[in-house]
């Protein structure tokens, strides 16, 4: 492989160069912006022939501008000669539309992933897909990490007596199962109804939560609606406090101001959202993932293992080297 280098869209700069730190190298110069006429205006402004290039842009809000930016600047690479492109996407947006829950609706996952490999990605690193399938939706390698033993890491270093992981909803219960063999704690399950979009309704819950911490392990959060409605049931049903882990702050509506309301004691989230200021409260806690996609991105360069980066027994914020 050529040199390594990286580039980032207008998404989550920060993210950007925290993973460029991380790896001692510096954040690719490239122009990325507007036209007066709205449209993307992108150009490489330094040598990337025959290079090792990543592309970091998460496709946060607003979703179809950041996805445009990643993939004109995917086009420019390609058209500059890198040898190799991958694009590395911390959030992948259109994740919950991966199958048409109803007739004459699109699957708009499997629309972004052809428009990726279209504009001429070689590869694709992601970060706790909605649904673990949309891998399969690409025909070129993609390498899935996962937050979630990083986010049980950090309760479990907080040493908060008896918890019960909480999954939101049936498609989360696997995630939620990952994350409680990691802290050794019992599970329940809520049973949720989306009456319209963007709505949650909780229904049901199994498991045992009585003067217990339910700590609720969720992808992402999009309107709050979920975590406010979850937090309800679980302290009518008698938890001592209820605390979420999430990994995609995505934030969308009033959910930052529906979280500072909410029952919630703490909310934990990682960065591969840029959160903004008016959402910071003391209530919402960042946990930094920098440095694995940082790892992801030397191993792949390296042609090393990136599934044993997640097979140690405990995960630890220092990489680690095989
Ligand atoms: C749903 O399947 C997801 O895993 C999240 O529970 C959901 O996207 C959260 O959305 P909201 O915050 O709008 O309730």
């Amino acid at each position: 492989m050529g040199d390594l280098k990286i580039f980032s869209g207008n998404a989550n700069r920060p993210l950007a160069l925290g993973v460029c730190k991380y790896l001692g190298v510096p954040l690719g110069h490239a122009m990325v912006g507007t036209f007066k006429n709205g449209e993307t205006r992108v150009k490489i402004e330094q040598h990337v022939r025959g290079a090792d290039v990543f592309v970091i842009q998460p496709t946060s809000s607003p979703s179809d501008h950041h996805i445009m930016e990643l993939l004109i600047m995917i086009d420019a690479l390609r058209r500059a000669s890198a040898d190799r492109i991958t694009a590395v996407i911390p959030y992948y947006a259109y994740a919950k539309q991966e199958k048409k829950a109803a007739g004459r609706e699109p699957i708009s996952a499997k629309l972004m992933a052809n428009l990726i490999a279209t504009a001429g990605a070689d590869r694709v690193i992601a970060v706790d897909l909605h649904a673990p399938a949309i891998q399969g939706f690409f025909d070129i390698p993609v390498d899935h990490l996962t937050a979630i033993p990083i986010l049980a890491d950090l309760l479990n270093m907080q040493n908060i007596g008896d918890v019960v992981v909480v999954s939101p909803d049936s498609g989360g219960v696997s995630r939620a199962n990952e994350f409680r063999y990691r802290i050794n704690a019992d599970l329940a399950i809520i049973a949720k109804h989306r009456p319209e979009p963007d709505v949650a309704e909780v229904l049901e819950m199994v498991g045992d939560v009585r003067g217990r911490t339910a700590v609720i392990v969720d992808d992402m959060i999009s309107t709050g609606g979920t975590l406010e409605e979850a937090a309800d049931m679980l302290l009518a049903r008698g938890a001592k406090s209820v605390m979420a882990y999430a990994v995609h702050p995505i934030m969308a509506d009033n959910a930052c101001e529906l979280i500072r309301r909410s029952k919630l004691e703490r909310v934990v989230v990682t960065n591969t959202i840029q959160l903004s200021d008016s959402c910071k409260d003391h209530k919402i806690i960042i946990e930094p993932i920098d440095w694995l996609i940082g790892e992801a991105i030397r191993r792949t360069h390296e042609g090393s293992s990136i599934s044993t980066l997640f097979q140690a027994p405990r995960y630890r914020q220092e990489p680690l080297i095989p």
